[in-house]
């Protein structure tokens, strides 16, 4: 019976790697195929080395897909996002709307809102000090500003590989 037991978890085991590798690079691929195509250097992810926007006000960073492809497996989905605010400056008010973002504040002092839903949506503040995180769930307009002396920095982590970015006026 345990022989039996090992010897379907070992064909299994064989059939799943051989199915990751085998899966032509047309359409879907399974999680494993994915990795299996990846140099561990390619789990490094420093969104520095990706796409920059600078503005006066804001500086952003962002590690996507299309430049790290580890962010993009079906079990990871993730994008993440740098910005460093500079001192007394908001960062746009904006929503994503295929995804929640979990914001790392990592210098300075900021405050991030958000409103929720309804016909009177309720405004959700809070003051983030270096080692706060906060969220901003999926499709709620949120906005950032940096209240330091210092300029802000932090990092954001999507729960999606392509959250977007609409732009709103609160
Ligand atoms: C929430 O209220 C604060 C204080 O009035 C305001 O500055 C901020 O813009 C509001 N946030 C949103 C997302 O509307």
């Amino acid at each position: 019976m345990k022989s039996i037991i090992a010897l379907t978890a070992l064909t299994l085991a064989v059939f799943v790697n051989q199915a990751a590798a085998s899966i032509p690079s047309f359409g879907l691929q399974s999680a494993a195929g994915i990795r299996s195509g990846l140099q561990d250097s390619d789990f490094r992810i420093n969104p520095s080395k990706g796409q920059i926007i600078n503005t006066p006000g804001f500086t952003v960073q962002i590690a996507n897909v299309a430049d790290f492809p580890a962010l993009g497996g079906q079990d990871v989905q993730s994008q993440i996002v740098r910005v460093l605010v500079r001192a007394g400056q908001p960062f746009i008010p904006h929503y994503h709307p295929r995804g929640t973002e979990t914001l790392n504040a990592l210098a300075g002092v900021f405050r991030v809102s958000f409103l929720s839903e309804g016909l009177s949506p309720r405004n959700v503040t809070n003051i983030l000090h270096p080692g706060d995180s906060t969220v901003f769930p999926q499709g709620l307009p949120h906005e950032t500003v940096c209240i330091s002396k210092m300029d802000c920095l932090f990092l954001s982590v999507f729960n999606s590989a392509d959250p977007g970015l609409v732009p709103v006026t609160l």
